[in-house]
């Protein structure tokens, strides 16, 4: 069957369709049907199965004849240390660390928060969370104290999971200083903390509440994996909205299983086995996905990576790993690409290495834009897929579904929409719009399993993120067109949410940092194209009456309490200050002009403008940083 009959097969059937996906999960009880109707536009996915993710992920693989298979090897150019640890090592390590977890109170429902570096101890504490029906809220490295706390407030974790530190290129990353400011910032305060102590930092720990992870594991009694309801939720995820509050993403169990094994052959045709990289963070949903669950819930190895695609030690990083483990399907983020291809355009690197194991390469995370993936093809004679998904799916939305049929790729175009997602440009009416037209991006609910049923303690908000605007479709806060081939494009987000390095935030909670300065009576931070990052975010600043401090100080001091308040991840790094902010005549912020004159392209001045005059000011000022031109 090609593309056509299968997506085709799912429309006709979606029931049916997904229940046969689900016999490839190993169920301790089969569910009876597969999608579960909430009422209200809610819907869950075989929720009366029972299952458990960390048997799913681990144990049966053992018990089927793999548990001499490597599971996970880590590769950290950072530290120079290499580990394999096959499905038996880590089915041991795993029931340990889940049983050390459950001997200090940790029960089904429970939440843990995870803080971890690129080590294989991060996959283990997610699956030893799944192993006992505990909810993991993993949050990534690059967050600062504040942002812990926000994600520690909202999750009410029991327990948290941190290492003592992550190592960035020339720099170590104290993990515990943050997580102790962070716990001292909460309202909520964790029972536990269990940390992981690296050799490049050992971190002080905190009598009766803090506690040493090898050595409770050493002496730890092995715990069985608990099977839970297929709509037990699995993890948390935090992801940006467009105010600094973080919307709680939950994935239920049996839908995560069941799509994500689905998606390992049929979109990145690897079979069990086979070696699979998704060079991200765990903190990211792309490391939740495609580190830690897809592959070992198919019986792949799964690459954790610690380093960066350059200066790790260098630019063919990614090659040396590539050969080095026999990739088989490779996955990153444009952004990388980018830095490989500025520092080796030629491809010097690559030169060096067999990359004759690797079968292709996916991106997603941001827009690929066509010169990198032209590039990647070119350098590595291999085909370059792009993909579009979202924290909110938790897999593919758009794809190419190679295992199934290989597409002919579309420069532009993450190519056509998966099994499951039905896929329509809406105008501002809520109307379909036909191809060709540029509209709001909608997938007609439901949404498949695997994808969020709900925000964590959130519903209202679920609603009016997700479901209020388009009544009976799913927004997904991204804008584009379908062309007569059905291929999907991706062109702008519709809120104020950006992506730098691949990374989503969110303007708005930038300008909640800038807004906080005693100094700045308004202000305004946008996404500009940055030729590495894709966008980085520049913020605009309207100073109080009377102040009359040098510019650069205040400019210099936003820029650090970003860094603190949210993290050095916001790449928050320029700011200017203007008089006043363009607006219309009912007070909004005229945002996508500025971005237009800061891309240097055409930009009109909008009808609703109260004071054109204003936009000359903003280019001039935008000029003065470099942008505008
Ligand atoms: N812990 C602590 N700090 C972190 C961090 C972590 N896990 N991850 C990033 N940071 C820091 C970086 O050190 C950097 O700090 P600096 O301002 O002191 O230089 C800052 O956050 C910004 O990071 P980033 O935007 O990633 O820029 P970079 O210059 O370090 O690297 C790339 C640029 C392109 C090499 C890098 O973004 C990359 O490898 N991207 C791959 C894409 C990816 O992983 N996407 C995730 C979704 S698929
Ligand atoms: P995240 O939730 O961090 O994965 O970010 C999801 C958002 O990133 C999407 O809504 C898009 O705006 C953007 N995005 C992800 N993948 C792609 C892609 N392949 N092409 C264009 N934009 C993408």
């Amino acid at each position: 069957m090609g593309y056509n009959d299968v997506y085709a097969a799912w429309k006709a059937d979606p029931e049916g369709f997904w229940m046969e996906a689900a016999q490839a999960i190993d169920w301790d009880k089969p569910p009876s049907k597969a999608l579960f109707e909430k009422g209200n536009d809610l819907y869950e996915w075989f929720s009366d199965g029972m299952c458990n993710t960390c048997w799913n992920a681990v144990d049966r693989h053992v018990a089927g004849g793999r548990g001499a298979q490597a599971a996970i090897i880590h590769d950290s150019p950072i530290t120079g240390r290499k580990e394999e640890i096959t499905f038996a090592e880590l089915q041991d390590r795993v029931a340990r660390l889940a049983g050390v977890l459950r001997a200090k109170g940790i029960e089904k429902g429970d939440r843990v928060v995870i803080y971890m570096p690129m080590v294989p101890q991060a996959v283990e504490a997610m699956l030893a969370c799944g192993r006992i029906g505990a909810i993991h809220s993993v949050v990534f490295g690059g967050f600062a104290a504040n942002e812990l706390a926000v994600r520690i407030n909202d999750a009410q974790p029991k327990a948290i999971i941190a290492g003592s530190c992550g190592l960035e290129p020339g720099r170590v990353v104290k993990y515990k200083p943050l997580l102790d400011g962070a716990i001292e910032i909460a309202r909520h305060k964790p029972e536990f903390c269990l940390i992981f102590q690296r050799e490049e930092e050992r971190a002080e720990l905190v009598p009766g509440r803090d506690f040493d992870w090898a050595e409770e594991v050493a002496t730890a009694e092995p715990a069985e994996c608990l099977p839970v309801e297929g709509n037990h939720p699995s993890y948390i995820l935090y992801t940006s909205g467009t105010t600094g509050q973080p919307k709680g993403v939950i994935r239920h169990t049996g839908g995560q299983l069941v799509a994500l094994n689905w998606t390992m052959k049929n979109i990145y045709n690897v079979d069990p086995g086979d070696v699979f990289w998704a060079a991200s963070d765990v903190g990211w949903v792309v490391g939740h996905s495609y580190i830690a669950y897809a592959p070992l819930i198919h019986g792949n190895t799964s690459i954790v990576f610690e380093g960066k695609p350059v200066g790790t030690p260098d630019a063919g990083t990614f090659w040396r790993v590539i050969e080095e483990h026999k990739v088989r399907s490779f996955f990153t983020a444009p952004t990388a690409f980018r830095a490989v291809k500025r520092e080796d355009p030629k491809g010097e690197f690559l030169k060096k290495y067999d990359l004759s194991a690797l079968n292709a390469i996916y991106l997603a995370g941001e827009r690929a834009d066509p010169d990198t993936i032209i590039w990647t093809q070119e350098m590595t004679g291999k085909p370059v897929y792009d993909h579009w998904w979202q924290t909110e799916t938790g897999w593919t939305i758009a794809g190419n579904p190679v295992g199934i049929e290989a597409l002919p790729v579309k420069l532009g175009s993450p190519t056509v929409a998966m099994p499951g997602y039905d896929v329509q440009i809406l105008g501002d009416d809520g109307h379909p719009l036909p191809p060709g037209e540029l509209g709001a991006i909608a997938v007609k609910l439901p949404l498949p399993p695997g994808t969020l049923p709900n925000l964590w303690n959130a519903e209202d908000r679920f609603r009016k993120s997700y479901l209020s605007h388009f009544p009976g479709y799913y927004e997904t806060g991204d804008a584009g067109m379908i062309d007569e081939d059905g291929y999907l494009y991706i062109m702008a987000r519709t809120d104020d949410v950006i992506n730098v390095a691949g990374h989503r935030l969110s303007t708005g909670g930038m300008e909640e940092v800038l807004a906080s300065h005693p100094d700045v009576a308004e202000c305004a931070v946008i996404g500009v194209a940055d030729p590495l990052k894709g966008q980085a975010p520049v913020g605009f600043l309207c100073l109080s009456k009377g102040v009359n401090r040098p510019h650069e100080e205040i400019v210099a001091e936003v820029i650090k309490l970003v860094r603190e308040r949210i993290g050095p991840v916001a790449a928050f790094k320029t700011a200017v200050v203007v008089d006043r902010l363009p607006k219309t005549r009912s007070g909004k912020i005229l945002r996508a002009t500025m971005v237009s004159i800061a891309d240097g392209g055409e930009w009109k001045v909008p009808a609703t403008i109260d004071d054109p005059a204003i936009l000359d000011e903003i280019r001039d000022a935008l000029q003065g940083v470099g942008y505008a031109k």
